[in-house]
């Protein structure tokens, strides 16, 4: 039997909504009425937190950022140290989201040393691995999923990795609207469960292609206690249909 997690939405926005977009965005959301015992995050781009941050004030509402420095300050163009995401209260983040991976080129080691450095600010770290197309259809979605989950908690200690989130996104599923099924999504996920000490009973989140009409049969599952979901988070109607589901998914 499962144990219970409470199921937990978070809405990567990628590179998409200004200030203004996202002011909006939060009125809309804050004025309808959201199904209770399902947790939400916002992360929208680092411009628009400031102002996420105030729309969200006094709402259950979550904010997280998509990525963060290894390092509090120092001579790094164009990054974002921890201690600036402190400051406007960013309580999730990102790391490791196959985009940084393969378009920026991000490292395991460089994942674990943002693990550990969101764990030293106090922010929950939402650690994203996936496999790509290729090796999906050769077979070796464990084994890549199995390397990135053990690299990116290497020397994190049980009771830090206790407070972390898993995403597992394979990457052929992000932006195709061709989602993995949730019961391959969810034999997944028991593989990272029993990779770490710490993970069995962590929220692992499935990304890739989530819609409101397709959350709650991912939710469903065991294993998969949320969805981490970029395209059908960008609309405040489309964003609370995904809560709902998600709700119909854990509690059905
Ligand atoms: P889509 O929901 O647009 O497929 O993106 C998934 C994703 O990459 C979330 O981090």
């Amino acid at each position: 039997m499962s144990e219970p997690r409470t199921p937990l939405v978070a809405g990567n926005w990628k590179m998409h909504k200004t200030i203004a977009e996202t002011k909006a965005f939060v009125a809309d959301l804050r004025a309808r009425e959201l199904p209770a015992g399902v947790d939400a995050v916002l992360c929208p781009p680092f411009t628009a937190l400031c102002a996420a941050r105030d729309a969200l004030a006094g709402s259950p509402i979550g904010l997280g950022a998509q990525n963060m420095s290894w390092a509090e300050s120092g001579p790094f163009t164009g990054e974002i140290s921890p201690l600036m995401l402190e400051e406007l209260d960013v309580e999730w983040v990102v790391l490791g989201h196959s985009e940084r991976r393969a378009l920026f080129g991000e490292l395991d080691v460089r994942v674990n040393e943002k693990v550990r450095c969101a764990l030293v600010h106090g922010m929950t770290p939402i650690v994203a691995v996936g496999e790509t197309a290729e090796e999906h259809e050769r077979g070796l979605a464990r084994d890549k999923v199995y390397a990135q989950i053990s690299a990116a908690f290497e020397g994190v200690a049980t009771e830090d990795v206790a407070r972390c989130v898993v995403a597992y996104e394979p990457i052929w599923a992000i932006g195709t609207g061709h989602a993995d099924t949730p019961e391959s999504a969810d034999a997944i996920m028991g593989v990272i469960r029993a990779c770490v000490p710490g993970l069995e009973h962590v929220r692992v989140l499935y990304g890739g292609s989530v819609k409101p009409d397709n959350i709650a049969a991912f939710v469903a599952q065991p294993n998969i206690d949320g969805a981490l979901v970029g395209g059908a988070s960008l609309e405040p109607a489309s964003f609370a249909a995904l809560l709902e589901g998600a709700r119909r998914g854990a509690y059905a």
